[in-house]
């Protein structure tokens, strides 16, 4: 039996985004739940009522009590004064006796005022109204996000490698920094799958290219790193320098790929290679132009990207600068006043990102000349969309690793997502735990935050307990700035605990794969607050803890100083007090709240009643591990099963029915019959 109704509403003229790959969802003729006003949608928010979602964005689970908005913003200072992030994701769920959810496919900007204005009132306020707004009603919010993933298609799955631990930094300037880099974590046995190459890597910041002084013979280096175990993931920016000569600056021009200004003119602003173009993304020629560039570095066996820049970030443009020296200029020898000083300098420190750019931009979509500024909110969902296309096309037989910093829903089937500029704040781990599941909503499956911190300076205690968070974290990166203290496991005092929290993450890649694509493929969430599988009122307090697949809750340590910390349980668990990957103690506990020890090197994760967990061998990189090594360690009264998917993780389209191995365990009997690979810890205690 079917348990949730979806409804559609059209206001306006909505332009199409490809959100929504259902297109068989009921029009709608009465409004329900919502309430429509002037050029709003209003709804009272009972005392209890929580609400879910807004994929990437700030503050907690519970997004009562804020304004937050939709207008992918490349702003590296995430306090919680702001309103939005890179990603925009209009999905949230009203979560009270009768649960609603809500989906505004509109890609302009958007506001989400929950208990903001008013304490117990919803507004929803987009700048016009041009838009499908969908009303998913169901049992349960898990229902609902389940009906909208479908409404949505099928996330994106990487390359099982993808789940390997992974290094960069913004400053990797040679070839011969990236062998050294490699080569640490070698002589200091840390495992590793990829290297980032960030910006350095290219000639003059130019997409496509590769700086041959600085990274001489990059395909025999990009064999040299693979002999290693190790893939290198250059990044891709938005923009494309202005270089007479250069190639992709010369075809995009030819070819008119390039977005336009007011006038006709092409757009010009500027971001690190200085003055650039943007590639038109919401053309779908330019699309398949800028998606097929990509095969430059496909073919000297690159096997992953990052796409980056793309809210579009965009410095200054020239006539923003222009405009500024002429406003120094005229007050120059003047005995100026504090208002002119404040202005002359504001004229230099307002000058990136400013909505006047975007209001000059131009998009040809497909025959339809579009001002930028109203769909605002697809251009990075669009230039992932043109290199997931393409490597379909280009690399059929195989999965490509990519992901991207701007996002709207729709890009969640092309790519995943890293969160972009955070901070080596203690705060900022906690908003990493927070967001993951509102990620996971919104279809943003393949996700993580730059562990450590990317700006200002990590401390080690602050990269150790973002490690125990992010070894469960499907993207596990440590990425940091330029000018930062370096943040390679290495570079520590105490590289050996470090390292066995980075072979930790090894150990769960079995549980974390299998558990990752039975979630994709059905739908389903990796990472869920409590409350969306236990119907316990106190559940819609914690979130701090977070159930992980079916199996596990975690509750990491995200403050400074802290050896230990509170923990509830919704129901009796078994407490895994992991010291490494291999060496752990278990105790079982009683539902209820429970303070528990976890130091710098203790890990606590518990297992669910009638659930096992499943670990693999610590190896040095994904492929080398053996999957027939494989440790159980399960909960439960009379029996229990799992299933574990064991695919090649390469292939394109994995089902969920293949590849699946059955782990069963009852008191009499454990299977399967290739149980020679399975070690089982059996706790029969289970109430
Ligand atoms: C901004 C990105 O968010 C960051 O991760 C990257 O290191 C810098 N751009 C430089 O490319």
């Amino acid at each position: 039996m079917k348990q949730t109704t979806s409804m559609k509403y059209t206001y306006g003229t909505p332009i199409e985004t490809d959100a929504v790959v259902d297109k068989g969802i009921q029009q709608g003729k009465e409004l329900i739940r919502l309430v429509e006003g002037e050029g709003c949608f209003t709804y009272t928010l009972k005392p209890e009522t929580v609400v879910y979602g807004l994929g990437e964005n700030l503050r907690g689970i519970n997004k009562r009590g804020w304004i937050y908005e939709s207008f992918c913003a490349d702003d590296c200072v995430h306090t919680e004064a702001k309103r939005s992030l890179y990603g925009a994701h209009n999905f949230f769920i009203v979560a009270e006796d009768k649960p609603f959810g809500v989906f505004v496919d509109y890609p302009g900007r958007i506001s989400f005022d929950i208990g903001y204005s008013n304490i117990d009132e919803l507004i929803i306020k987009p700048e016009t109204m041009d838009f499908n707004l969908y009303i998913i009603e169901g049992e349960t919010p898990l229902e609902i996000v389940k009906a909208f993933r479908q409404m949505i298609g099928t996330s994106y799955i990487p390359p099982k490698w993808a789940f390997g631990y992974q290094q960069s930094r913004w400053s990797y300037k040679t070839s011969e920094e990236v062998r050294q880099v490699a080569k640490n974590f070698k002589d200091n046995g840390i495992p590793i799958d990829t290297i980032y190459l960030d910006i350095d890597y290219m000639e003059r910041f130019k997409d496509f290219t590769v700086d041959e002084t600085a990274f001489p013979n990059f395909e025999a280096f990009v064999q040299e790193m693979k002999e290693m175990g190790i893939r290198l993931i250059p990044i891709i920016d938005a923009g494309v320098k202005v270089e007479e000569d250069y190639e992709t600056y010369e075809e995009g021009l030819k070819e008119n790929c390039f977005v336009t200004d007011g006038e006709g003119n092409v757009f010009e602003g500027a971001v690190w290679p200085g003055k650039v173009h943007f590639p038109d993304f919401l053309n779908s020629k330019t699309r398949r132009w800028f998606g097929h560039k990509y095969a430059f570095l496909l073919d000297k066996g690159i096997e992953g990207f990052w796409n980056d820049m793309n809210e579009p970030a965009i410095f200054y443009t020239p006539k923003a600068v222009e405009a500024a020296m002429a406003n120094v200029e005229k007050h120059r020898g003047e005995n100026i006043d504090l208002g002119t000083f404040f202005g002359i300098k504001d004229s230099f420190s307002n000058i990136m990102n400013q909505e006047a750019y975007y209001k000059d931009m131009y998009h040809d979509m497909d025959g339809v000349r579009v001002c930028h500024y109203d769909v605002h909110n697809l251009y990075g969902y669009n230039m992932t969309r043109a290199a997931g296309e393409a490597f379909k096309e280009l690399r059929p037989n195989t999965r490509t690793l990519l992901f991207s910093r701007a996002s709207y829903i729709g890009m969640h089937r092309y790519g995943g997502i890293w969160t972009g500029d955070n901070c080596s704040w203690w705060s900022h781990l906690l908003l990493n735990i927070k967001m993951m599941p509102s990620l996971n909503m919104c279809g943003f499956m393949y996700a993580g935050a730059d562990v450590g911190g990317f700006s200002d300076n990590t401390t080690e205690e602050l990269l150790t307990r973002w490690l125990q968070f992010g070894v469960f974290t499907p993207l596990l990166r440590n990425h940091t700035a330029a000018y930062t203290r370096f943040q390679e496991p290495y570079n520590f005092k105490y590289t050996e605990r470090i390292k066995k929290w980075i072979e930790m993450r090894y150990a769960l890649v079995p549980y974390l794969y299998s558990e990752y694509m039975k979630a994709t493929l059905s739908n389903d969430m990796l990472f869920k607050p409590l409350a969306f599988e236990y119907n316990d009122p106190h559940c819609t307090q914690v979130e701090d803890q977070l159930l992980v697949g079916e199996s596990i809750m975690i509750a990491p340590v995200y403050e400074q100083n802290k050896t230990g910390r509170y923990v509830y349980l919704p129901e009796n668990m078994l407490y895994v007090n992991f010291e490494s990957a291999t060496n752990y103690t278990v105790e079982e506990m009683k539902k209820g709240h429970h303070y528990i020890e976890a130091d710098l090197d203790h890990l606590p994760v518990f297992i669910r009643p009638n659930h096992m967990l499943i670990l693999g061998e610590v190896a040095a990189n994904v492929e080398a591990q053996d999957s027939s090594k494989l440790h159980a360690i399960g909960y439960y009264k009379d029996h229990c099963a799992y299933k574990l998917y064991e695919d090649d993780g390469i292939t394109p389209k994995p089902k969920l029915e293949d590849s699946i191995t059955e782990i069963y365990m009852s008191d009499i009997n454990v299977k399967p019959e290739k149980l020679e690979k399975i070690e089982v810890y059996k706790i029969s205690s289970c109430e």
